[in-house]
């Protein structure tokens, strides 16, 4: 036994953000961010608003995508919480009316998805619930400082989320073999400094002497290029294997979108044609965890991906961390995220 895909879900807040808007505050230009990232615009969450309001629109679709309302789990991936305490899933399951479900987030930034759908496997196939609704779901723009270029333009907000169910290994949607990975030495190469136990245990300093910046992300993006086209190629050579399928078998290669340079080169490193490269980075930015549901939902409305067809996941992100799986594609309605 172990966890079917059968139904997914998608939100984006209405706010767009094109590059021209950026250009307005920073020091950048369109033809800058669309060559170097692939990004046209993005998305802000409102003012207001928070990862559980993203979270709680994708997972009311998902539901109704599997014509589920009820599930015995709530998992929701974040980077961008809404309070440092408590998770944000057991007050995502009670908006959406899942009653008492067992609730609880799992971090690992953009690679999040991955280690989710594991984690959600393993609570099927150890009979923990027989079903689990998935968020991954990031109003990270909050965590990203507006005057820096490096970063403001690669970050949006979003939510994906899929539903879990029992199944077996080879009905459509079932859950490939996971191959998950990190490297702890390159923490620092993707940070949000400040906020967290280290930073608050430093002896005598209190939180009007934190630098500005610490509380924003720090990027180190060339370095990260390099380790994410390394690690996505070779952990989705690994899950290939595991799955027993050849590099041609793949129908559509779903990677996380962090720059559509960075997905074309791991396709180039595998030998995939690029037309077989999902893409919508162009209109959502890196959303993190919430950026393969996202892409998939997209996939599926546009005609990419369709039953039958067998997919590669791969992400990379923060920890460093890495994961990829694989799946054929199974049946399931889509609304579109507009
Ligand atoms: N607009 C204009 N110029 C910019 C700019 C911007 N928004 N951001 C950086 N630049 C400049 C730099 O200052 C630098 O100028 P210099 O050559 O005069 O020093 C030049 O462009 C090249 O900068 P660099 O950072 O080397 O560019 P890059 O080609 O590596 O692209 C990223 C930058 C961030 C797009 C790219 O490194 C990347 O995508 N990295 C991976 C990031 C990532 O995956 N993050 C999340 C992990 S999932």
């Amino acid at each position: 036994m172990l966890g079917v895909l059968t139904g997914i879900g998608g939100y984006l807040p209405p706010t767009v953000v094109t590059n021209d808007d950026l250009c307005s505050t920073l020091d950048t230009s369109d033809e800058w961010i669309v060559a170097r990232t692939g990004i046209r615009e993005r998305r802000k969450v409102a003012d207001g608003a928070s990862t559980r309001d993203l979270a709680v629109e994708a997972g009311k679709r998902a539901l109704r995508s599997a014509e589920r309302t009820t599930v015995d789990a709530v998992v929701l991936a974040t980077t961008s919480f809404d309070r440092l305490c408590p998770a944000v899933a057991p007050e995502v399951a009670h908006l959406l009316g899942l009653d008492t479900v067992a609730a609880f987030d799992l971090t690992s930034a953009c690679s999040g998805f991955l280690y989710g759908l594991a984690t959600c496997n393993g609570l099927i196939a150890t009979g923990v619930a027989d079903s689990v609704l998935f968020i991954g779901a990031e109003a990270f723009t909050t965590l990203v400082d507006p005057d820096d270029r490096n970063t403001a333009p690669i970050f949006g907000d979003g939510a994906g989320a899929v539903v879990l169910r029992r199944g077996e290994p080879e009905e459509p949607g079932a859950l490939g073999g996971f191959d998950l990975g990190s490297d702890g030495a390159r923490a620092d190469l993707l940070a949000i400094p400040a906020g967290g136990s280290r930073q608050r245990s430093a002896v005598g300093l209190g939180f009007a002497e934190v630098p500005t910046n610490e509380w924003y992300l720090q990027m180190a993006g060339r370095p990260l290029y390099t380790q994410a086209v390394e690690r996505m190629s070779a952990s989705s050579r690994r899950a290939l294997k595991d799955a027993d399928w050849a590099v041609a078998d793949v129908d559509l290669f779903v990677g996380h979108q962090a720059n559509v340079r960075i997905v074309q080169a791991v396709a180039e490193e595998l030998g995939l044609p690029q037309e077989k490269v999902a893409v919508n980075i162009d209109r959502v930015g890196n959303t993190l965890a919430a950026s393969i549901p996202l892409l998939l939902n997209d996939c599926v409305d546009r005609g990419q991906l369709r039953a039958g067809d067998r997919v590669l996941l791969s992400a990379f992100g923060a920890g460093l961390s890495w994961g990829s799986t694989t799946l054929v594609w199974p049946d399931v309605p889509v609304e579109t995220v507009h």
